[in-house]
């Protein structure tokens, strides 16, 4: 394979965003001041973590949150894990979006439930095939996997009706909702509407992860899982690294006091902006017609369902011998489906592949509609 030059398959940051003096002089200070460096001592993260995490969601979300409805995880995705192995037993259906955050399927794989994907319509997850879902499993329906605002892969954000619809049925039918919020702070345009907690005031069926890895550095390791007192404390038991890792929790938690994380979102959201845009303007240039997309209000992400007679994985044979590599989407599906869909990442490449790649990734598919038609 030819050396990849275009990377638009890797759904990371940039390392040039990340906000490496302020990291670098903060682990110093406190690795110098023998801090960080002992075991956590609480499962559900240190308190003054969870306060520093509190008043962040407190800032940034319009729900009174207390630090005893929060548990700081190993990134979010402990958090998907500890949610589903705490309410789920083996046997149970897990509902997800159809197409879905890949390794949030072999997450919940893990606790041997049967994972279903629903399909996803242009305003959201599909709430009657939902319904329809819950109809067939009953009580065996424990749980809905969610991101309702600029979803990894298709970059989609739901109305607040559509959300408010969405709690509701949860309710009705009596399963959870563990909304994803990965991407909530990175809006390119207005902001997004609230996260699905918001729709669930007291709390008790919408459980949201969120995560410092899109906003500070992944490598981090800082994530929240935040429900209600009762649930913390089950799910606390779930816990099994001890405590999140004490360092990183007291690192975040001086970042949070002493630097200006509005203004680091706020440069993410100019950085990630130019770059979304010099991507759709290279996407309208090279891409032929047929290949379907929409520019992404937010997050990293951007969805391309190809023409049905065309193959992503053959198209990608094609792009990466010309050293440009994209996510096939047809991993980000529970089950079987259509070998049509691309995932391209904008925040990860060098700036000049969002075009140059794009340029290469036009042209294979050009060549692919020849190859087809032939
Ligand atoms: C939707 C979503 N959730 C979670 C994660 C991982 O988050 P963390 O680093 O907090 O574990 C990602 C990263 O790609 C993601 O896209």
């Amino acid at each position: 394979m030819a050396e990849i030059r275009y990377d638009l398959n890797t759904g990371y940051p940039h390392l040039s965003v990340i906000p490496r003096d302020a990291l670098a002089r903060l682990s110093n200070e406190l690795i110098c001041a023998n801090r960080g460096l002992q075991y956590g001592g609480d499962l559900k993260g240190v308190l003054f973590g969870r306060e520093a995490v509190a008043n962040f969601l407190q800032r940034h979300t319009d729900s009174a949150v207390q630090p005893s409805d929060l548990i700081l995880t190993s990134g979010s995705l402990q958090g998907i894990d500890i949610a589903c192995r705490a309410l789920c037993i083996p046997g149970d259906v897990v509902a997800v979006e159809s197409p879905t955050f890949f390794f949030a399927i072999s997450i919940l794989r893990m606790s041997h439930v049967k994972v279903i994907g629903v399909p996803m319509t242009p305003e959201g997850i599909d709430l009657d095939a939902l319904d329809a879902l819950a109809e067939k499993y009953g009580a065996r329906l424990r749980m809905l996997y969610t991101m309702q605002t600029y979803q990894n892969p298709t970059g989609l954000c739901t109305a607040a009706a559509h959300r408010e619809k969405l709690v509701a049925l949860a309710k009705r039918r009596q399963f959870a909702i563990l909304e994803d919020t990965a991407y909530q702070f990175l809006h390119y345009g207005p902001p997004p509407p609230p996260m699905l907690r918001h729709f669930d005031p007291g709390g008790g069926t919408v459980i949201t992860v969120g995560t410092f890895s899109k906003i500070i550095a992944p490598s981090l390791r800082q994530g929240w899982l935040w429900s209600t007192r009762e649930q913390t404390q089950l799910f606390a038991t779930y816990k099994a690294d001890a405590s999140a890792s004490l360092l990183t929790t007291e690192i975040l938690s001086e970042y949070l006091k002493q630097e200006d994380i509005d203004a680091q979102i706020a440069f993410l959201q100019d950085t990630y902006r130019r770059r979304r845009d010099k991507m759709v303007e290279a996407l309208k240039q090279y891409l032929p017609d047929g290949a379907e997309w929409i520019a992404p209000q937010g997050g990293f992400f951007v969805w391309i369902v190809l023409p049905p007679h065309l193959s992503a994985t053959e198209l990608r044979a094609l792009t990466q011998a010309q050293g440009m590599d994209f996510m096939p989407g047809q991993i980000s599906f529970a089950g079987e489906t259509a070998d049509r869909y691309v995932r391209l990442c904008f925040t990860y490449a060098e700036e000049e592949a969002l075009d140059a790649g794009i340029a290469v990734l036009g042209a294979c598919l050009k060549e692919h509609e020849k190859q087809v038609a032939r």
